[in-house]
């Protein structure tokens, strides 16, 4: 059990409620929960269903979603669940909408995940307005995390922005400094958005995250086993974090911008490739689960 508990609040990244089971007794508590279209697709039960040639309609793979998500919802804390909308490069704001509002309904501690692109920041502008709880998802850049808090200001929730560490230190760049630096960006706002960091692969990724005092880290299960089996060690002031790839070559430092959180969103520059693929990764893995015919 983990007695020093950390300031960030953890959150169990999978799409397998048992998985939440077993943490919750390893550590003592789960704060939260994030799925996607892939953990939801790793899902041992839907893995089944395909196993057994058994594919799914877009209804079936909706219902049994929202199935998933109200399995976890009872065992986690504040921090929620997080659902994710099936948007591919040209689903609509509205789309991505009513998708949420939708998925909203299922639980009382939902957060609605989008992406960080025009339309994922229109689609939270609207959600925001109606007290959907939203989670910008895909986050790779410093600029679109600005656009985050520019288009979600006046929310009455907290707003999560995910900035995806490992994906970026997989092509050779410093995750944890875009986390780094967005924290930094933040400290002269209005504290409505908190930073989620996601995409965390080492032990490392994860004491990185409490020292920059992310507000949650989502974190996979096997993650946290190493953490556990390491006795939950918590960093000190001595803690030196090194970004550095699995050869050991020092990962490319991602430089701060000043940027001014006063702008109006869309004048930020949204593109990043990895939003991008990482949209097309969703998609492919959420069709894998479906039948032809859907
Ligand atoms: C959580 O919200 C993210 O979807 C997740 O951390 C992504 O992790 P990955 O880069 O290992 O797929």
């Amino acid at each position: 059990m983990l007695t020093n508990r950390p300031k960030t609040k953890i959150l169990v990244d999978s799409g397998d409620p048992n998985e939440t089971l077993r943490i919750k007794s390893l550590l003592g508590f789960v704060d939260g929960q994030t799925t996607n279209p892939s953990l939801i697709a790793k899902n041992p039960e839907i893995q089944q269903l395909i196993a057994s040639g058994d594919t799914l309609s877009a209804e079936e793979e909706k219902n049994e979603y929202r199935k998933i998500v109200q399995s976890i919802s009872p065992l986690v804390g504040d921090a929620g669940v997080s659902i994710e909308v099936f948007a591919d490069l040209d689903t609509t704001a509205e789309e991505m909408l009513a998708q949420g509002q939708e998925m909203f309904s299922w639980i009382p501690n939902a957060y609605i995940k989008y992406p960080c692109t025009r339309e994922g920041l229109r689609a939270a502008q609207m959600s925001v307005q109606e007290r959907i709880r939203v989670n910008m998802t895909l986050c790779f850049s410093q600029e679109q995390a600005a656009a985050v808090y520019a288009a979600t200001e006046g929310s009455k929730e907290p707003v999560y922005v995910s900035p995806f560490v490992g994906r970026l230190d997989d092509r050779g760049e410093d995750g944890m400094d875009l986390v780094r630096n967005i924290k930094k960006m933040y400290e002269r706002s209005d504290g409505h958005v908190h930073v989620l960091a996601a995409s965390i692969r080492t032990v490392d990724h994860l004491l990185c995250s409490f020292v920059l005092s992310a507000e949650l880290a989502t974190v996979p299960t096997t993650v946290l086993d190493e953490w556990a089996a390491t006795g939950f060690p918590i960093p000190d002031q001595d803690f030196r974090y090194k970004g550095v790839d699995a050869s050991g070559k020092l990962l490319k430092a991602i430089p701060y911008k000043e940027l001014d959180l006063n702008l109006p969103w869309q004048s930020f520059d949204l593109a990043h490739e990895l939003t991008t693929k990482g949209i097309q990764k969703f998609v492919a893995d959420y069709q894998s689960t479906l039948s032809r015919s859907a």
